[in-house]
Parts: C-alpha cells; structure tokens; sequence
C-alpha cells in the first residue's frame, strides 16, 4: 500500500514555500508531500530529499526523479543533518519538513518486525542493516530496564508485567519473531486488554522501535540542525503521532523562542473528519509550524 501523505495542505498552507526556494524534507518516505513540495518551489527550487532508510529513499526517487526541479536524495539520519548537508555543498534552507515516525510500506512490506499483525523478524531497525535491534534489546536488557522502556517510550500500562513476562519466556526461547512477542504481551495482560480496539501489542511495539533507532535524541537533534540551517524568515513543519514525538517537538521550541522561534499557530493543526476517515493513518497526527524570526 502505498503511503497518503497526512495533513498534506496544511503543511503547504504553513510552509509558504516560493519559487526557488531550497527545502529539505528531512523524512523523504515515499516522497508524498516531496512531490508537492516540489511543484511550489518550481523549476527553480531545490528540494533535498533525507531519509535513514535506504528503501524509503529508493521509492522517493523513483516518484521525484522524473519531475521537474533540482532534487538532492541524501541517505542518513536527520540527526546529522548539519554534515550531510554540508557533504553536498549545502549550508542554508529555505524551510523543512519533519514528517515522524513510519511509512505504510515501512510497516507493511520492510519484513523488519514493526507491525505486530506479521509474523516477521524482531529487527525494527529504520537503518537497514544497523547493529542494534528489538530482539537484541529482549535478550540482553534487564527486567527494569525493559520495563522503563515500556513505559517512558510507550507509556504502556502493563510495563512491568510484559518486562516480567519476557525475562521468564527468554529463559526458554530467544524472543526473535514479532508473533513471540505479541503471545508474551497478550499472555502477560489481562484478557479485556485483548478486547478493546487497539492491540495489545501497540504500545509495547512503539516504545521497542523508538529505543531500537533512538528517535528522541534524532528528534532533538535533528530540529536544533534545522533551526541553525534556517534562513531568517524560514518555516519549519514537524508532523508528529504520539505523545512522546509531541513532548519532544515542544520542548525544542521552548528551547529556541528565547532565539528568535516562534509558534505560527497557537494550537497543533489535526486532520479534517474527511482526512481521518479517507486515511486513518492520519488519526494521531498533529501539525506544528514554527518560524524563524527575520
Ligand atoms: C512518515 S514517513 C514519511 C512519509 C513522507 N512524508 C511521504 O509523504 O511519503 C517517515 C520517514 O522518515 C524516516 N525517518 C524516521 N526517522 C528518521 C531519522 N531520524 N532520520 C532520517 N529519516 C528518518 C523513515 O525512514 C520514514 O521513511
């Protein structure tokens, strides 16, 4: 399936892009809102296109590379945006786009174990063939470290009972495959957690991808990257789709009002019914616009 972009115009309306402008999308995907971003800054423009995941990459040039305007496709994590742009000779923006989290092909067709509805290898790593990863983490993290994870990256309530209910199954069987995971978390809960509309493996998923590619600290850094490669006057849109994305977003702009950043709209921008319903994808999503004082 291949990946909507969510709240697609608001992120034109808030990043009042021009002709000739450059514009990185620091999380390219499946180059959904690239190939919007394109067609406003023209011919003329140039749009950098960033993404960890190599696959993700491959699929946003196959969908950019054939339209018109200069593109850039650059592999790495946003959190060294400042030397990856550098390498290709680019010291200022004219705007980005932050689009967190996960594509639909990502969590349907990588294999890499981040959707608990297939059987698949506990990878969960966004960089192909990175070192660490969620099974890795099962196998050698304590209880309580487990357990803090589950809890400050998942916020999931049963923290201490899913720690406690892997470190007795690993005893018998290394937790490789997603379906191993998800019998542990349903076997370690009550049985009405099992009963409700979201799985109960969602949290507990989450809060393994985020320690797995460590995307708070991406986060953190790859913001303070974009606001010092920002030109005055320059816009910065961050999607996020969750909680913990939300503090982080926050945080790094308390961090920077004091140095000229301020909130285009008091609030975060959610989608429409329509979008909700045509693309429940967009559910979680929230919209934030902030601009760099001239
Ligand atoms: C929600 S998708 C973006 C979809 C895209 N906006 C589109 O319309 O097709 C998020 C993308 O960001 C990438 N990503 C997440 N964290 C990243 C990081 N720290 N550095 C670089 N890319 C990252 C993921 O690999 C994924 O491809």
């Amino acid at each position: 399936m291949r990946h909507i972009p969510v709240l697609l115009q608001e992120t034109l309306d808030g990043l009042k892009l021009r002709r000739g402008d450059s514009v990185l999308d620091a999380t390219s995907g499946s180059g959904g809102h690239g190939e919007a971003l394109l067609s406003h800054i023209g011919r003329s423009g140039t749009l950098i296109c960033l993404d960890q995941d190599e696959d993700a990459l491959a699929r946003s040039r196959l969908q950019l590379d054939p339209l018109p305007g200069t593109k850039k496709f650059v592999h790495g994590n946003f959190r060294d945006l400042a030397q990856l742009l550098s390498t290709e000779g680019i010291t200022e923006i004219d705007a980005a786009l932050f689009d967190l989290g996960m594509s639909s092909e990502q969590l349907e067709e990588s294999g890499r174990g981040f959707s608990f509805l297939k059987d698949e290898p506990l990878l969960m790593t966004m960089q192909k063939g990175a070192t660490l990863s969620a099974k890795d983490l099962l196998a050698t993290l304590s209880e309580s470290q487990l357990m803090d994870i589950l809890q400050s990256y998942g916020e999931e309530q049963f923290a201490q009972k899913i720690a406690h209910g892997i470190v007795t199954a690993r005893k018998e069987d290394p937790i490789e495959s997603t379906t191993a995971l998800v019998r542990i978390i349903k076997e370690s809960t009550p049985p009405w957690y099992s009963k409700r509309r979201i799985h109960p493996a969602t949290k507990s998923f989450q809060a393994l991808r985020i320690a797995v590619n460590d995307e708070y600290s991406a986060i953190d850094e790859g913001l303070e990257s974009a606001f010092t490669l920002l030109k005055p006057g320059g816009n910065i849109a961050v999607i996020s789709f969750h909680g913990g994305e939300v503090r982080h977003v926050k945080s790094f702009f308390r961090h920077f009002k004091e140095r000229s950043l301020t909130r285009v709209n008091k609030h975060a921008i959610k989608p429409s019914r329509t979008e909700m319903r045509e693309n429940p994808r967009a559910r979680s999503a929230q919209l934030f616009i902030f601009k760099k004082a001239i």
